[in-house]
């Protein structure tokens, strides 16, 4: 379980967080909306120990991530995958290599490896095309190569930022599709930001809106309809789902 409690943060003069709360059950897929410049990957690095907040904690299963050493960090890190809002994929190693890279860091045996590098090319619909470099991929296979090597090592928590920007719609339903099997499997746990409101609703089971610093609203994806405050409408209105 993720808890965000009363969570502050600012550069210089400008206040990002002003007291964010939030709950992620175990199992519970959850995707933040917000508008660009909200605060959205702020927020996702505060989770993770890579940004440290002004004021607040973050609670990962019982213990503060924001008073945990490097080591403990890094050992909590494992239950853990980030995907990058770009891919983040390394030009210089192939498909199979950038996959089995969180593997190699954590000492698996190369037949480890490689059976789990199949299995997540599987997942992802890319079977075969282990010896391709990022170059010789198209956008959506580059992000797709990013969820299978988010997936490899079995984390416990799916954290996303923005995986659809830049993609085509179609493509970028593709990945909404992906996200949606990932997060159902067992076991894990689904933080998704972005923008995509239509994206949000089909791939999580609740939706929460980062509006000014806070979440002013957290609603279950499928009674969207219900939505209260006036911003989380809008951005349902941007997306059809609501009449004006
Ligand atoms: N390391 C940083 N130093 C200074 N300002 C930052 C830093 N990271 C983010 N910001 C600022 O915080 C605000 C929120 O950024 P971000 O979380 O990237 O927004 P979003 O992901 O919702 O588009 C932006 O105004 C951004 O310029
Ligand atoms: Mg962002």
């Amino acid at each position: 379980m993720i808890e965000i409690i009363d969570l502050y943060k600012s550069f210089g003069d400008k206040e990002v967080l002003k007291g964010v709360n939030l709950t992620i059950k175990d199992g519970e897929d959850i995707a933040i909306l917000g508008k660009s410049g909200e605060g959205k990957s702020v927020f996702l690095k505060h989770v993770i120990g890579l940004l440290k907040p002004d004021k607040g904690s973050v609670i990962v299963d019982g213990v503060d991530v924001t008073k945990l050493s490097k080591r403990d960090l890094y050992r909590l890190r494992k239950n853990f995958s980030y995907v990058f809002q770009g891919a983040a994929l390394f030009d210089s190693m192939t498909v199979y290599e950038n996959i089995a890279l969180p593997l190699r860091e954590r000492g698996f045996s190369e037949n480890e490896i490689k059976s789990r590098v199949e299995e997540a090319l599987y997942l992802v619909d890319l079977e075969g095309i282990e010896n391709l470099y990022p170059a010789e991929l198209s956008g959506g296979m580059k992000k797709r190569v990013g969820l299978a090597r988010a997936i490899v090592s079995r984390p416990k928590y799916l954290l996303y930022d923005e995986p659809t920007t830049g993609l085509d719609v179609l493509t970028a339903w593709k990945i909404n599709k992906l996200i949606k099997k990932l997060n159902k499997m067992e076991g894990i746990t689904g933080v998704l930001v972005t923008h995509d409101i239509r994206g949000a609703l089909y791939t999580s089971d609740k939706i929460a809106l980062l509006n000014n610093g806070v979440i002013i609203e957290v609603i279950e994806s499928k009674r969207y309809f219900e939505a209260k405050s006036p911003e989380l409408r809008e951005f349902l209105e941007s997306g059809g789902l609501l009449g004006q």
